[in-house]
């Protein structure tokens, strides 16, 4: 019978996400009960509870029925963390999910009032509070609504009928047995001074964050949600319980350290209401003009453990979340090319076809995909004996041609006594259990399927050397690995997912765990694919479900999405949320997974999609075939256009995919971390950045003939990248919307470096030359810009291969203008013979009389070139410089 309620679950609805699967606040016992706590709870401090040593400050509070025990640390680079627990003598141990942190240097703490560069923690005894300071300003408050709420573990008597759902709970007739009672636990987190809070995902949502208070509240419980409603707070396949508050000179990050279900009340106010005014008034201001924002989390288990980093700037802000939960490694290069997917490319024959359908359509093309039915009747780590029968083969293949392979591998485990990886799991109990201890059994594509533990580290090692070239055969390191329904997805479960009951390692429950499975079972894949190559080839995994840290060993992408408008408009807010929560190689199924998209939406996705970090076309196994060349020419030819203008920027994104790793700041960037001064454009969620330099507008409707760009800033020049027209900003220009355009600007003070000629691989473009995009300020008399270069796939670049190299263009004085090269890392000793072959340098307010190239040996060598007086536009034909060579240019006019 579920088979059939299954099969209607995944195909009879197509059209919109079934609600009735996915629970709603109203239907949850602890998120109603924590949303009742309108009235404050009542804890304070217990008088010479206080305590301080090398550890932190701790302190316990209490209410009329519960006693807590609080601990405050300050860690370096200003970030403070404070954690609330049960008392000694708690019933039950809470679980943190500690490796979605990196370790943290913890600094000594001296006296009550904490300090970390000059910012100032202050605990209030009665109520209880946590305020933060940056210099004299309050900035942020844990408990200023005295909403803390914290369920203790306690013994179970006889039971009222109040307290029955507190011990079990029943949703659709499935049952929670709850053998350990509630245990959920909740505060309020104030951001004083925020006009805009952002973050938390994944929701399918605007960018900023909106007021809770008559909505539902947004959702974090990593769900296989198919065909997700747009503009909704609904739980979808990953959580990052991460929320940034931004202001003009004091942004707030808070990272809230529970991988249990969770959700999260906002509340836009100002500091005139609620407990901060006069905290706010001694920092002499009107409470009522300083805008506010309520955000309050609440988990169903373990504990609360909160991470405030105190910026202020934009930059420091994500420095310091980048030192709690880590950074995007640098990928290969290939993971930043295009991908080719489809559920399912039938056979090697298929898989063939589609290959040198790129070739001869001139379309570039790093890897293709294969999904579920590539394997051996859904036993991953196979390939099916007739369609795939000679996998090596069609590996080499495309190795010849410079192209990789993602195959599928998903966690839960096809139950068939033949199968070695079932066998092998289950002999070593490797397997999660259900409540009564048996091995815990769903269905998921396989049908009878057991999961994973991979909460338990022996499981994730053993699950990592799968991956050895020797055990799943036919690979080689030419195939990387997508890591699907890993939230775990269980057709039959309860909300399509594991039963919260369920038993994982170390005697914590599936509820206790839930966010962060998805995440373990990513990361030793990851283990697995670096391992198998003596750590020698960079790995790539794509995974569906993710947590905080996520990013260190995964991409993602936003999961089973529409062919409409909505969603591929959707899909910027959802991937700018992302990268503002750390994650920054992100992307969305291009052209939409449901569905067919008509031609004109293909193209606009396709143009969306090569300016977003991770780029991959994927659609359903019922949709049409869709490879670029089965549209009409025009049609065709624009899609071309897009991959190819992807690939003429790729030394732009490999550059800001190595400096994410130095600074955390995301590769597609919302518009507040560039432009702090101009606040109307914070919440921008039509348009991005692609690092500092371009700008990037798609059209995102449909037949509309001109297309609207909002340059943002205060007394910057923009330069529309085809024309080089400048305009001033902040500002807005219309432009016409052809089937081809990009609303694409670079901004003025920047140097872009561009390949001058596109090949259909991003190995065969490795080292090609490349031109430099150089954009004046405003003032005409600077810009800078940066290039990193390295081999693209090993390590070696951590031993110093690699190359970090600036340009400068500089105003000298009345009559004279240089460009130069700087190496920006002198350890990097990586040999490259990239040439510059052209210069093109935009906003040039000068009438240049000659130029000439100085090299080493210093003597001067003329260049020739190009000056249009109409768009002050100059052009340097081949000024004979290698990028990673010392030279000079020298323009006088
Ligand atoms: C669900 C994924 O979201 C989708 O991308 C994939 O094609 C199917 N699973 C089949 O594996």
């Amino acid at each position: 019978m579920w088979r059939l309620i299954v099969a209607c679950l995944l195909f009879g609805t197509l059209g919109a996400v079934d609600r009735q699967n996915f629970k709603t606040c109203d239907q949850s016992g602890f998120c109603k009960r924590h949303r009742a706590v309108t009235s404050p709870t009542g804890y304070e401090v217990v008088s010479d509870s206080i305590k301080i040593n090398d550890t932190g400050l701790h302190a316990l509070i209490k209410n009329k029925d519960t006693t807590l025990k609080v601990t405050i640390v300050t860690l370096h680079d200003s970030t403070v963390r404070v954690v609330i627990d049960e008392n000694e003598g708690a019933l039950k141990n809470r679980y943190q999910p500690l490796e979605a942190v990196k370790k943290t240097k913890e600094e000594a703490t001296t006296t009550k009032i904490l300090t970390t560069d000059g910012n100032r923690v202050v605990l209030q005894h009665k109520p209880f509070r946590v305020d933060f300071y940056v210099k004299d300003k309050i900035v942020s408050s844990i408990n200023a609504k005295e909403t803390l709420h914290f369920e203790a573990f306690k013994k179970k008597v006889l039971l009222t009928d109040r307290e029955k759902g507190f011990w079990e709970e029943t949703w659709k007739d499935i049952k929670d047995t709850k053998p350990h009672g509630s245990s959920s636990v909740g505060v309020d987190i104030a951001f004083v001074g925020a006009k805009h809070v952002f973050g938390i995902p994944e929701h399918a949502e605007s960018y900023s964050l909106r007021d809770t208070r008559n909505y539902e509240p947004y959702r974090l419980y990593n769900l296989d949600v198919f065909e997700y409603e747009t503009n909704s707070p609904m739980a979808l396949y990953g959580s990052i319980p991460y929320l940034v508050g931004v202001h003009q000179k004091r942004s707030v990050g808070a990272l809230w350290l529970n991988a249990a279900e969770t959700w999260v009340d906002i509340e836009p106010t100002t500091a005139d209401k609620g407990g901060l005014t006069k905290e706010v008034l001694d920092a002499d201001t009107k409470p009522r003009q300083v805008p506010q924002h309520n955000a309050r989390f609440y988990s169903e288990s373990g504990l609360i453990d909160v991470f405030i980093t105190l910026g202020p700037q934009p930059n420091d802000i994500f420095r310091q979340l980048a030192a709690l939960t880590g950074v995007t490694p640098l990928p290969p290069a290939f993971a930043l090319g295009y991908h080719q997917s489809r559920w399912n490319y039938k056979d090697q024959k298929d898989v063939k076809e589609v290959h040198d359908g790129f070739v001869k359509n001139d379309i570039p093309l790093d890897v293709l995909w294969l999904d579920i039915e590539h394997t051996d009747n859904k036993a991953y780590f196979t390939f099916d004996k007739d369609a795939f029968a000679k996998p090596e083969e069609m590996i080499k293949d495309l190795a010849d041609q410079n192209r990789k392979l993602v195959t599928i591998v998903d966690p839960h485990i096809k139950k068939d006594s033949k199968y070695y990886i079932y066998k092998e799991a289950k002999k070593n109990k490797f397997l999660v259990k259900d409540a009564k201890d048996a091995i815990y059994e769903g269905n998921c594509w396989p049908g009878d399927s057991t999961y994973i533990d991979f909460l338990n580290p022996k499981a994730r090692k053993w699950w990592s050397e799968q991956f050895a070239f020797d055990k799943y055969k036919g690979t080689s390191k030419d195939v990387h690995i997508w890591n699907d329904m890993n939230e775990p997805s269980v057709f039959n479960g309860p909300e399509i997912t594991m039963h919260k009951d369920a038993k994982h390692y170390d005697g914590f429950e599936h509820r206790d765990v839930h966010n962060v499975y998805g995440f373990h079972q990513h990361s030793s894949t990851f283990d697995g694919l670096k391992a198998r190559s003596n750590n020698e080839v960079r790995p790539f995994v794509l995974s569906r479900s993710f947590f905080a840290g996520s990013q260190r060993t995964a991409a993602v992408w936003t999961g089973d999405n529409k062919a409409d408008w909505a969603h591929l408009k959707q899909s910027i807010p959802m991937l700018l949320s992302l990268s503002t929560a750390g994650l920054p190689f992100v992307g969305a199924d291009v052209g939409g997974f449901f569905g067919n998209p008509d031609e004109e939406l293909l193209v606009r996705w396709y143009q969306a999609g090569a300016f977003q970090p991770f780029f991959r076309g994927h659609s359903h196994q019922d949709t049409k075939r869709r490879e670029p060349w089965l549209f009409a020419e025009n049609t065709t030819s624009a899609i071309r256009n897009a991959i190819k203008t992807r690939y003429a920027f790729l030394p732009y994104w490999y550059t800001l995919f190595y400096e994410h790793a130095k600074t955390g700041k995301p590769v597609m960037r919302p518009f507040w971390m560039e432009f702090i001064e101009d606040e109307p454009s914070w919440d921008e969620d039509r348009q991005w950045m692609v690092g500092s330099g371009l700008l990037v507008k798609p059209v995102l409707e449909e037949k509309v003939k001109e297309l609207s760009i909002y340059l943002p800033g205060k007394r910057q020049v923009w330069y529309d990248w085809h024309t080089h027209k400048a305009r001033p900003s902040p500002g807005a220009v219309q432009i016409p919307a052809e089937l081809n355009t990009i609303g694409l600007y670079q901004r003025g003070g920047t140097i872009i470096p561009k390949l001058s000629e596109v090949k259909l691989t991003t190995k065969d473009n490795h080292e090609q030359p490349i031109t430099l995009y150089i954009a004046v300020n405003q003032k005409g008399d600077f810009a800078n810009g940066t290039i990193y270069l390295d081999d693209g796939e090993s390590y070696s670049y951590e031993k110093g291969d690699f190359a970090y190299w600036g340009f400068t263009f500089k105003r000298e004085h009345d009559y004279l203008h240089t460009i130069t090269n700087q190496n920006l890392d002198k350890k990097g000793k990586f040999d490259s013979d990239v040439y510059i072959d052209k210069i093109v340098i935009r906003g040039a307010k000068f009438y240049p009389r000659n130029a000439h190239i100085f090299l080493d040996d210093f003597s001067p060598e003329d260049l020739d070139f190009e000056f249009n007086r109409d768009n002050f536009v100059m052009e340097i034909a081949n000024p004979g410089a290698f990028v990673t060579r010392e030279f000079r240019i020298d323009l006088h006019s």
